[in-house]
């Protein structure tokens, strides 16, 4: 009897109730995304903190798929008050995403804890934006709305009762013993009691992430300044400084939209005043109206960190955490009485008198400065949960402001999340590694997030113009002089060419509005990896040049990884970017199926192959797809006008009929949202070597910018 006792015990202590599985109900919420509720989810989450609205046509325009997964494959089980997770892993997948990652592509075989975190030179998943997305080979995608530091077995963890275990294999004997074995699924570990997971279909990896961006109402158009070109002032610069300096931009014909303002502006930084220095700015109204008469505008540097002297101090101060950043008080910006005084600061004086932008700085860590996991909140959010959310929330109630006065704006964040794809922000850090910013640039596209790498300093002309080259197919076309003062005349040798590229970007811009239009309407990420593009096959290209053997029955994705492409990325739907490193003459560029030509001289560069190019230091080479279309404007120093009609170049490559989307509207307001914005359709087409080109007509009653089109065959 006692011992049936103890075993019926043992039966209950073994196998708790609590450890089985929960039942997952997916319902398609949007066609295409499916949700489904595990345990009781947290009230704050990602998609609140962002104020995410699916942008409900586009996943309309998008249609339905099937459920990429088998539903019940996918587990959560509440554990010891945290959600674990567990999605299925086929042998030959890759994954993509996790975040805004530095030197990686490839995430399959990765332990990441998903933590909003100052990047510091490790891809561990503390990143200025680690949002809980992946993306797979197979075509699906993956959310997680938890505003928590999430654990990632991205394919690392094998259990006992796997229905695809790895083989076992003996190390004394067989000497490809793996450390690492195959494991059949990707696990997480949420530390909250339930949390929502989003399940995006394809059947392409791009519709995956597509769905993904218009789930949070769809990707950021900029106004068309924003990608004009923008110097950041050294700081303590004065407002005579900055006027001296725009002139020097229009006396030496470099083009600039906006000047950003570091430390300096404010009376006081670190912790900030959020007021004006009366020396350095004696009249900041007159100082931002007569830069706007010259077409500059002003963006404003500064972190959210409250001054014990700035006169909004007491006001703050029953709505701050307990504990400070640089002696400053940090606002719990989920109290909405809070957010008003707040907010009220950074609008007074500042985005009233024409402020065009902020840039959100260290709203993202390090622990030696930001606040620790032990601060309280007076809302009762924990640290954690602000530190994964702030600078979302930093990001979406400034657009706020600019979105009462129907004004697009375009500014700078060192932190974002999931659910951010509508925040008109660029990331941006303090690390300086040339390839690993290319790399980030790529990641962006699987993140949700804009990326720019930034140009600072370099320590010779060739880095210079190398930095500059990539910088100019970004997101944000910028010199960070914050510290070194730079210029892009700063090295003589290279002026010339730095300022070919700054106009080149101006030329371009008809090309970025669109395809920035295309992130907002479609999803569709302006810059990205290769691994989204249709047609790129590493695999392929990877058996024809690599010698290394691997075990693809076992292990297939090893190959894949080795394979990994972090140097070059797609730029709007036509170019391949493919920039040079400081040192390098020459490099290999993998172009996907089908033919792709030369962006400066329209010359066929290689049909779906690898190629080596060695384009000299003026040049970052661009490819552009068969039958691919970029539409130019003429040179100028600033971006047009909302009114100003522009001359286009249609600039048409290779061999097949051509299609692109000129999209057109004011350019500053938000009144694309209420329909005021069109689509041309241009179409060039070939016949016996003459080049006929077309573009549909304007569209009464909505915003017309497009003067007189013109066609360029680029191709001979
Ligand atoms: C850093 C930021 C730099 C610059 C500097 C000013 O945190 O990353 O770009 O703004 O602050 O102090």
């Amino acid at each position: 009897m006692k011992f049936l006792k103890y075993a019926f015990f043992s039966l209950v202590l073994f196998v708790p109730l609590n450890l089985q599985a929960q039942k997952l109900t997916w319902a398609e919420v949007e066609p295409g995304v499916w949700k489904a509720v595990a345990g009781k989810p947290e009230t704050f989450d990602l998609l609140k903190a962002a104020g995410a609205i699916p942008y409900h046509t586009g996943l309309v325009e998008m249609g339905t798929t099937d459920f990429p997964l088998t539903k019940t494959a996918i587990t959560a089980t509440i554990v010891d008050g945290k959600t674990y997770l567990r999605f299925p892993l086929d042998k030959s997948e890759q994954l993509y995403g996790f975040g805004l990652n530095f030197k990686t592509v490839h995430q399959r075989g990765k332990i990441l804890t998903l933590h909003v975190d100052n990047y510091a030179g490790k891809d561990d998943g503390h990143t200025h934006c680690p949002t809980p997305f992946y993306v797979s080979s197979k075509g699906y995608g993956v959310f997680i709305n938890s505003a928590r530091y999430i654990k990632v077995y991205a394919g690392t963890a094998v259990r006992l009762d796997s229905k695809t275990p790895p083989e076992i294999q003996d190390r004394n004997t067989d000497k490809n013993w793996k450390s690492h074995p195959y494991a059949d699924a990707v696990d997480m570990l949420v530390p909250a009691e339930g949390v929502e997971i989003y399940v995006f279909g394809g059947p392409t990896a791009m519709d995956a992430v597509r769905r993904y961006n218009l789930l949070n109402g769809g990707g950021c158009l900029p106004p068309r300044w924003g990608l004009g070109f923008t110097q950041r002032m050294q700081r303590l610069t004065d407002a005579a400084g900055a006027a001296v300096e725009a002139k020097a931009f229009e006396d030496k014909g470099y083009p600039l939209d906006f000047i950003g303002l570091e430390p300096g502006w404010q009376s006081k930084s670190y912790p900030c005043t959020f007021e004006w220095d009366k020396a350095r700015f004696p009249d900041p109204e007159k100082f931002v109206q007569d830069m706007l008469k010259k077409d500059i505008r002003i963006n404003l540097w500064t972190n959210p960190y409250v001054s014990p002297e700035a006169s909004v101090f007491p006001l703050i101060k029953p709505y701050a955490a307990t504990h400070t950043v640089w002696n400053g008080a940090v606002v719990d910006l989920t109290i909405p009485k809070a957010r008003d005084i707040f907010f009220g600061e950074l609008k007074k004086n500042k985005i009233d008198i024409g402020v065009s932008g902020y840039k959100m700085d260290e709203v993202d860590g390090g622990d030696t400065y930001l606040w620790p996991d032990v601060a309280v909140f007076p809302s009762g959010h924990s640290a954690e949960q602000m530190r994964q959310t702030y600078g979302l929330m930093m990001q979406r109630y400034i657009t706020e402001l600019y979105h009462q006065r129907n004004q697009r704006t375009y500014g700078l964040v060192r932190a974002s999340n999931g659910g951010g794809s509508l925040l008109p922000y660029v990331i941006y850090n303090d690390y300086y590694d040339h390839h690993d910013f290319i790399t980030a640039l790529i990641n962006s596209g699987f993140a949700g997030v804009l990326w720019t790498p930034e140009v600072r300093a370099s320590k010779t002309a060739e880095e210079w113009l190398r930095r500059f080259q990539s910088n100019i197919f970004s997101p944000m076309a910028m010199i960070n002089a914050w510290a070194s003062g730079t210029k892009p005349w700063t090295f003589p040798e290279v002026a010339e060419q730095v300022k070919q590229m700054a106009n080149l970007r101006m030329q371009m811009m008809p090309y970025w509005y669109s395809e920035f239009a295309k992130y907002h309407f479609q999803g569709i990420p302006p810059f990205r990896a290769m691994d989204l593009e249709p047609g790129f096959k590493v695999v392929e290209v990877a058996k024809s040049t690599s010698n290394k053997k691997v075990n693809l029955e076992e292990n297939p994705y090893e190959d894949v990884s080795a394979k990994e492409i972090k140097d070059q990325y797609m730029a709007g739907e036509n170019i391949l970017v493919a920039p040079m490193f400081t040192g390098q003459t020459s490099r290999t560029v993998i172009l996907p199926k089908g033919k792709w030509y030369d962006f400066y001289t329209g010359k066929l560069a290689g049909d779906g192959q690898m190629i080596t190019v060695t384009p000299g230091l003026d040049k970052i080479p661009v490819f552009v797809k068969d039958g691919g279309i970029i539409p130019m404007m003429p040179v100028m120093l600033h971006a047009p006008k909302a009114d100003q009609k522009v001359d286009i170049e249609v600039r048409y490559y290779g061999e097949k009929p051509g299609a692109y989307r000129l999209y057109d509207d004011d350019g500053e307001t938000f009144n694309y949202e209420k329909g005021n914005y069109s689509f041309r359709e241009i179409k060039v087409e070939r016949i016996n070597g003459e080049i006929t080109g077309h573009i549909s007509g304007a569209i009464t009653g909505k915003p017309n910018t497009i003067g007189k089109v013109t066609y360029k065959m680029m191709t001979e």
